[in-house]
C-alpha cells in the first residue's frame, strides 16, 4: 500500500492503523470517523518523509512517540475562548433562567467539560457564569470540571499561561477583569483558579460525574461514529440533573439520542435533559 505523488492515500487502512495506534497507546479509536486520523496519517507521512504507508505502519509499531505524534494530530485540540459568542451569551441567558429557579441556594453549579482541550472553553463557562451571577452574594457555589482524554491539553490547562495568540476570543474587559499579566503570558486569577477542576478522562469511558446542571461538550461528538454519539449522549442523559442544560458545538445535534433531550435552541445547540 503506497501514497499516490500527490501524497494522497488510496485507502485509508483504518483496521490496522487503529489496531496499531492502540498497541502502542493503550487507547482505542474504533469509534471514531476516519477523517481527522486519515489527515493526521497524511500529515505524519510527510513529517517523516515516507511514502509508503505500511512502512509508517511498521515504524509506529516500534516507535511510541510516532504513536504519540500521530494521536496528537488526529485529536485536533483547536480550540479558544467564547468559540461561537452568541451561542455562549444565549447560553448565559438559560443559565440565568435556570438559577432562578434554583432553590437550594447550597447545593452548587455543577458543569462539566468533557473534551476541553487547553481549557479555554472551561475558562470561558467560568468567565460567563462570573460575569452573569454574583456568586459572591449569597449564590451557590461554582463547580466545574474540565476533562480531556489529552493528557499534554490537560497539563496545559492546569498551568493556564495563555501567550497573546492564545487570547483569542477574550475581549478587553475579561481579559482585565479576570486575568493578570506575567511575562509576556497572561494567567487567571485565583477566581477562576478556583472554579475549575482538570483531569484526564476518556469520554467513552465511565464518568464519576452526577448530578450535573450543565454539560458543555462542544466539537467533539462531530468525530465519533453515530452509534458511539447516542452513546456518549445517552451517558450525559444519565449524568444530568432533569432540566439540566447541554451545550454542543455549531454543527452537533442529539438527533442519534433524541428521546433524553428537549431542544431548547436550536441556532445554539442548546439542549435539556428530560
Ligand atoms: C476540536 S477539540 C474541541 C475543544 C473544545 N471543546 C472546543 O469546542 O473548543 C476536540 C477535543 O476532544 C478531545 N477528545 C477526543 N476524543 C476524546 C475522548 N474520547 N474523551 C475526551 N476527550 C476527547 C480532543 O483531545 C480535543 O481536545
Amino acid at each position: 500500500m503506497s501514497t499516490t505523488s500527490g501524497g494522497h492515500l488510496p485507502t485509508f487502512p483504518r483496521r490496522p492503523l487503529f489496531d496499531t495506534l492502540e498497541k502502542a497507546t493503550g487507547r482505542s479509536y474504533h469509534s471514531y470517523v476516519s477523517d481527522p486520523f486519515a489527515d493526521a496519517l497524511r500529515h505524519r507521512l510527510k513529517s517523516c518523509d515516507i511514502d509508503d504507508v505500511d512502512s509508517y505502519l511498521d515504524r509506529l509499531a516500534r516507535d511510541r512517540d510516532e504513536a504519540l505524534a500521530l494521536e496528537r494530530r488526529a485529536l485536533v485540540g483547536v480550540t479558544h475562548f467564547f468559540r461561537n459568542p452568541r451561542a455562549f451569551e444565549a447560553l448565559g441567558e438559560r443559565l440565568l433562567e435556570k438559577m432562578a429557579r434554583h432553590d437550594d441556594r447550597d447545593a452548587p453549579l455543577r458543569i462539566w467539560v468533557p473534551a476541553c482541550s487547553t481549557g479555554q472553553e472551561a475558562y470561558s463557562l467560568a468567565i460567563l457564569l462570573h460575569t452573569i451571577l454574583p456568586f459572591d452574594t449569597g449564590l451557590p457555589p461554582l463547580r466545574i470540571v474540565g476533562s480531556d482524554i489529552n493528557a499534554e491539553a490537560i497539563e496545559f490547562a492546569r498551568r493556564a499561561r495563555f501567550d497573546s495568540r492564545q487570547m483569542r476570543g477574550l475581549d478587553d474587559e475579561h481579559r482585565e477583569n479576570f486575568f493578570f499579566q506575567s511575562d509576556d503570558h497572561y494567567e487567571p486569577l485565583p477566581l477562576l483558579r478556583n472554579s475549575i477542576w482538570f483531569t484526564i478522562h476518556d469520554l467513552l469511558e465511565p464518568s464519576p460525574f452526577r448530578e450535573l446542571d450543565l454539560i458543555s461538550c462542544r466539537n467533539l461528538l462531530i468525530y465519533l461514529r453515530p452509534d458511539f454519539q447516542s452513546r456518549v449522549l445517552e451517558s450525559f442523559a444519565e449524568r444530568l440533573r432533569p432540566g439540566g442544560l447541554l451545550f454542543l458545538g455549531a454543527s452537533e445535534t442529539t438527533a442519534t439520542n433524541c428521546a433524553n433531550f428537549t431542544l431548547l435552541d436550536s441556532d445554539h445547540r442548546i439542549y435539556a435533559a428530560t
